[in-house]
């Protein structure tokens, strides 16, 4: 298996480029629009083709890169079957495996940060990857307070999904904003000071409702763009709509 852990550092996002050697394909996960065209150079350095993106969830920080990509280089467009978005090519839901080459993801659905979030398990070389987005970062979890999140699914999908992975399955987080790139999951349920296993339902309930986060500055056209798989939505307000073409525009 190929693997590059890319940072897209605007938003903090972790795009992971994924490659079977059999088959010279890549996954581009949670790949991050303006970033694009550097994933491409490097997967085109590497010799390999993309043949999907991959999200984990409807981003409200970033647009997704994958219309982009797909306009550039004819890759297809990767994300949860239950966001119903027309323009994937593959829905992908837990129970069915999605495979490209050599390389084969089980997608578990995460509800909490989103309703439709889903984190992907691939296991290579007697190693689980476990891409977490959203739901699991490293000491931390995604926040619950827009996009239908819920506390609550949020804490069940951590515990009862994630933390039922082996020990020392690597917990790669679609965000770190300190600088951190890998975990695990003995690593987090030992110490994340949010949901580690020395906290209850309560706590987490309690510490997630006085976070007190600002409104991420891209949300009111991430999250529309990204329901076109990363487009700018004709529908937007005026301004709305400037602030997104002028940073599709670069
Ligand atoms: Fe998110």
């Amino acid at each position: 298996m190929i693997f590059r852990q890319l940072i897209e550092p605007d938003s903090s996002t972790y795009t992971y480029l994924i490659g079977c050697e059999r088959t010279g394909q890549v996954v581009l996960v949670d790949p991050v629009y303006d970033t694009v065209e550097r994933d491409l150079a490097l997967i085109q350095e590497l010799g390999l083709k993309l043949a999907y993106t991959l999200d984990t969830h409807i981003h409200a920080d970033h647009l997704t890169g994958a219309t982009k990509a797909k306009g550039l280089v004819g890759s297809k467009i990767a994300a949860p079957k239950m966001d119903n978005l027309s323009c994937i090519d593959v829905g992908v839901e837990e129970g069915h495996a999605f495979q490209v080459g050599d390389v084969v993801f089980n997608p578990l659905f995460t509800p909490g940060h989103t309703d439709t979030h889903h984190a992907y398990v691939l296991e290579q070389g007697g190693l689980t990857h476990v891409f977490t987005g959203d739901c699991l970062l490293i000491d931390g979890c995604g926040r619950t307070d827009f996009q239908n999140g819920d506390v609550h699914r949020q804490f069940q999908s951590i515990r009862t999904k994630l933390f039922s992975l082996p020990d020392d399955a690597l917990v790669r987080p679609a965000h770190d904003y300190k600088g951190r790139f890998i975990s695990t999951i003995a690593q987090e349920k030992a110490r994340n000071p949010r949901i580690g296993l020395d906290k209850s339902e309560e706590d987490f309930v309690e510490i997630m409702q006085s976070l007190n986060l600002p409104y991420p500055k891209r949300m009111d056209y991430a999250v529309p763009g990204n329901r076109l798989c990363g487009e700018c939505p004709p529908e937007l307000p005026e301004e709305m709509r400037r602030l997104c073409e002028t940073h599709v525009q670069g």
